[in-house]
């Protein structure tokens, strides 16, 4: 597991009740007209004012593209994938595993970033990266998606940190993460 890093990362998502951040399809429609019905930015251009990097993996990445503006300008934007052709787009550096993109944060001095991506979140996870997790829940039942969360490896321990209720009952809880040592239950 990574624990020695110079950077926080934190997540800032948007799930249904049961869990999914996208329809298979990858439909996000049940997702933001939700979120415009509860007429508020949900604490998103406080979060992202505090951030200097986002990570996304390609499946986050390829979607992101369709949108216009560029969603990202001002921050630098890593892109997890074993795919994707290196240098090909001018706004995103591309790393091939997550070893590397390590070593390239830290070599760029970035001191807080925005994991975004059910897979790479939960890469995040697995190797101890995850300070933060901000879960934005809206009130529908999807029964299946893509998922946020996959296999951890064990348990990971948070601790509550608040909960906002929003118009249109959509949800917003903060948790920190602990370290293993920190777990009370542990
Ligand atoms: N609800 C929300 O708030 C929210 C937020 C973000 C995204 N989304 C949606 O969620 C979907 C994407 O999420 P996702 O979980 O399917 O995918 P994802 O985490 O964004 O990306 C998965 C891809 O990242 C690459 N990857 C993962 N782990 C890697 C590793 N260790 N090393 C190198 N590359 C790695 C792989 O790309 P290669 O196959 O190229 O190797 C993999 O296919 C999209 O539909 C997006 O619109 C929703």
């Amino acid at each position: 597991m990574t624990t020695s890093h110079p950077f926080t990362a934190s997540v800032f998502i948007g799930t249904s009740l049961d869990g999914f951040i996208a329809r298979k399809d990858g439909d996000l429609g049940w997702l933001t007209s939700r979120g415009e019905a509860a007429g508020d930015d949900l604490g998103y251009q406080d979060f992202i004012d505090g951030i200097d990097t986002v990570v996304m993996g390609r499946g986050t990445y390829e979607p992101a593209l369709t949108y216009d503006p560029w969603p990202h300008e001002g921050k630098h934007v890593a892109v997890l994938s074993t795919t994707l052709e290196v240098g090909a787009d001018p706004r995103v550096t591309v790393y091939r595993d997550l070893d590397q993109l390590i070593d390239g944060l830290a070599e760029r001095g970035t001191k807080s970033v925005y994991v975004d991506g059910g897979q790479i979140i939960t890469t995040f996870l697995r190797a101890g990266l995850v300070g933060e997790i901000t879960i934005t829940t809206v009130p529908v039942l999807l029964g299946t998606g893509l998922p946020l969360f996959g296999p951890l490896g064990g348990d990971v321990p948070l601790v509550h940190r608040s909960t906002k209720v929003f118009g249109a009952g959509v949800v917003q809880s903060t948790y920190g993460v602990l370290r293993q040592e920190e777990d009370p239950a542990g």
